[in-house]
This record gives structure tokens, C-alpha cells and sequence, in this order.
């Protein structure tokens, strides 16, 4: 049976070929810089080789700036975050999650800040915004930095504006799964002039991929691009589920991003529009569909909100439910993912007790992500509605 994977994106022939001549162009980081700000519209953009690396640089350069050592995120994120603030010689601290819309409880962050608090994390899981992105900036006291981390969120709006543009500094990553996929990377956006020249700075003391790295990133691209395809990703799943562990990153590995994905990134980013509406479109079927179902839920979504979804979350109260209705997606041929099995603190010792952050938990426990990407097609939407429902 053909299986539709969890992550995906429309990758045409000719972004391949587009994206072959970045071996010879070395603009082509250049000229994707130009467009992304345009894009984005902000002043300052850095690319990097991941997004963990763009935060990582961007905790750097904050840290520079403050002699505060405290980095407040949400207790249900990428624990690769913990990895990073740690790296940078800062002190991550939790604050729990919302129920509502997933993301970081803004009254729990306005507890959490203190006079040693050097940044605010805000984190827009799934690609949902955190509305309150604004609030948050404006309750905080001046000297206090907002990172807006949009690794799931790249295209997603409030009202009107790109998430990413709200913040100090935004970072996304452009990873297999994400919304704007090039095999990896990641970029750092800011308006602020001094910010920018500490992270320029740190970027160029970073290596290059040599050629034959560069040409492995190629053709693991051309490969991911033809896993999209259910046909063939049926085949490979059979192959590639062996290899799966979760486990917890300790470090990670920092370069520059190379020209090659610069070029793909730009062939990309002109449908990005498209593929985002269509994220958007997918999300709110399945929203609509679930809405108000015994036992199930769903993220709300505030009226000025418009979420580029990167997979749509639903939580399921009871787990044995939880697993029969996995079960039930993975017979109908729709993957489905668990995302980060634990919340943080359950990961890392930051000094926390179990019962801490009880919304994150509840979270953990019941979470299955869907896929909602654009290659997703309606009567797979009906298919993971109706698994989900008719699942007692
Ligand atoms: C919320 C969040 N932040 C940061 C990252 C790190 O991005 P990358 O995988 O490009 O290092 C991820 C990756 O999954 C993420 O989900």
C-alpha cells in the first residue's frame, strides 16, 4: 500500500537542475540573502548550516551584549534548544506550554522573568503562531531579548505579518522536514545593526563543506524529493525504519550553508506562497473536522493568526485511545509522528521535579502529529479525519 509521509514538498525537475548550478555560482548565497530579506522583510539575513546552528549564533551574540545568563523557552520544543543554550555557556528555564494553542503560556513567561533573564525563546511549534508574540515583547522588560524561534513556523502570519519579524532576532530552519526544505540549513534574521555584525562575524569563522560534502547534501536532496512520492516512499520506509532512534542530541556539528542549497532555497521560495496557503488550507480542514470531538484536542486559533502548518497537532486524552487511533492512520496508509516524546524537563536534568509543567506533559503523552503539507491531497485529509473520529 502507498503510504503518505508525514513531511513533504512540491520539489519540481527544475529546481534540481536550478539548483545544480550552485557548484559553479558562487553568488548563490549572495542572491539568495537578497531575496529572503525582501521576503522576510529584515534588514539583516545569516545563513547557516542548521537551524540549531542560527540559534546557537544568535544566543552568542545576545550574550555578548548582556551580562545576564538566563534563556526562558517552552517545556515542550526541539530538546536540541537545551543543547544549544548550554553550548553558549547560558541557563535554559522552562515555562510551561499553553493548552490552547500549544505554544508558551505568556502568563507563565511573565512569572519566569527575572533580573537575570537575558532572552525569551518563543518558539512557534507546529508552525502556530504564538499571537501573543507582541504582548510578550511589550510585558518584558527592555533590556530583555525576544527570539523568535520559526523552524516550524516559516511562512505563518499574524495579523499579516511573517512570523520571525515580531522579535530581536528571528532563526528558521530549512531541514528535511520543514517548510522550506533544502536539505538542511538554517538562517538568522534581525533589524539590528549590531546584532548582525557579531553574527556575520561568527558565521565567517565557520568551515565550508568541501565539494564532495556539498555533493552528498545534492544528492540526498534529489532522493528526498523523490521520497515524497507515496509509491516510492512506501519502499523506503520499509528500509529506513530500522534506522529510526530518538535519541537525545548532545552537540551538533556548525558550517556554513552552501551555495548549492542557496540556489534550491531561491527556486523554492518563488511557490512559497503557495505551498504555505496550502499548508493553511490542509491544517484548517483537519481543525474543522475535529473541532469540539469528545476526547480530542485541538490547537485554537486566534482570528488574526494565519499558520503555515509544518504538521498539525492533535492531542488524544486517553492513550490507549492515542495508540488505536495511531494504529488506525498507519493501516490507512498515513504516516503519523509522536514528535518529541518527553517534554524538556523529563530529558535533561535542569533541576526541575516530574509534575513540573503539567500542561507539557499532558501534551507529550497525547500528541500525534498529522501531515498537512502541500503534496497532502483532500481525500487523505477526509482519511485522517475519519481515522480519528471512528477511533474509540
Ligand atoms: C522548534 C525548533 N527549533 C529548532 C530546530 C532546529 O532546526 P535544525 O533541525 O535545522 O537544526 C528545530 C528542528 O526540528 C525545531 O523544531
Amino acid at each position: 500500500m502507498n503510504r503518505r509521509s508525514i513531511i513533504g514538498h512540491d520539489i519540481h525537475l527544475s529546481d534540481i537542475i536550478s539548483g545544480s548550478k550552485g557548484f559553479l555560482d558562487g553568488s548563490a548565497t549572495e542572491k539568495f540573502r537578497e531575496i529572503f530579506s525582501a521576503f522576510i522583510n529584515s534588514k539583516h539575513v545569516h545563513f547557516t548550516n542548521s537551524g540549531i546552528t542560527a540559534f546557537y549564533l544568535a544566543l552568542k551574540a545576545l550574550k555578548k551584549k548582556s551580562s545576564k545568563r538566563e534563556v526562558i523557552l517552552p517545556a515542550y520544543t526541539a530538546p536540541s534548544l537545551v543543547v544549544a543554550i548550554k553550548k553558549a555557556g547560558l541557563e535554559p528555564r522552562l515555562c510551561d506550554i499553553s493548552l490552547r494553542d500549544f505554544n508558551m503560556d505568556v502568563h507563565a513567561v511573565e512569572e519566569m522573568i527575572t533580573a537575570n533573564t537575558l532572552c525569551i525563546v518563543c518558539a512557534h511549534m507546529f508552525g502556530i503562531p504564538l499571537s501573543e508574540v507582541k504582548k510578550i515583547k511589550e510585558m518584558a522588560p527592555e533590556d530583555v531579548f525576544l527570539i523568535e524561534d520559526c523552524a516550524q513556523s516559516m511562512g505563518s502570519r499574524i495579523g499579516g505579518s511573517l512570523t520571525g519579524t515580531f522579535g530581536d532576532i528571528g532563526i528558521f530552519s530549512f531541514n528535511r522536514g520543514k517548510n522550506l526544505p533544502t536539505y538542511g540549513g538554517g538562517v538568522i534574521v534581525t533589524d539590528a545593526d549590531g546584532l548582525s555584525g557579531d553574527i556575520e562575524n561568527s558565521i565567517n569563522g565557520l568551515g565550508v563543506p568541501g565539494t564532495s560534502d556539498q555533493l552528498s547534501l545534492f544528492i540526498k536532496f534529489i532522493a528526498l524529493s523523490a521520497a515524497f512520492r507515496p509509491s516510492i516512499y512506501s519502499i523506503l520506509c520499509l528500509i529506513t525504519q530500522k534506522f529510526r532512534e530518538d535519541s537525545v542530541p548532545t552537540d551538533f556539528e556548525m558550517a556554513k550553508y552552501t551555495p548549492v542549497q542557496a540556489q534550491i532555497g531561491a527556486e523554492l521560495l518563488q511557490r512559497f506562497d503557495d505551498s504555505s496557503e496550502r499548508r493553511y488550507k490542509n491544517g484548517m480542514t483537519i481543525l474543522k473536522a475535529l473541532n469540539n470531538k469528545d476526547g480530542i484536542i485541538v490547537p485554537g486559533m486566534e482570528v488574526n493568526v494565519e499558520p503555515a502548518f509544518n504538521r498539525f497537532p492533535v492531542v488524544v486524552q486517553d492513550i490507549n485511545r492515542m495508540e488505536r487511533i495511531e494504529d488506525a492512520l498507519t493501516s490507512a496508509g498515513i504516516e503519523n509522528s509522536r514528535m518529541y516524546l518527553k517534554p524538556l524537563h523529563h530529558i535533561f536534568d535542569l533541576g526541575y521535579k516530574e509534575t513540573d509543567f503539567p500542561n507539557a506533559s499532558i501534551f507529550a503523552n497525547g500528541l500525534i502529529a498529522l501531515p498537512v503539507h502541500p503534496l497532502v491531497k483532500d481525500d487523505e485529509l477526509n482519511i485522517i479525519a475519519e481515522a480519528i473520529t471512528e477511533t474509540k
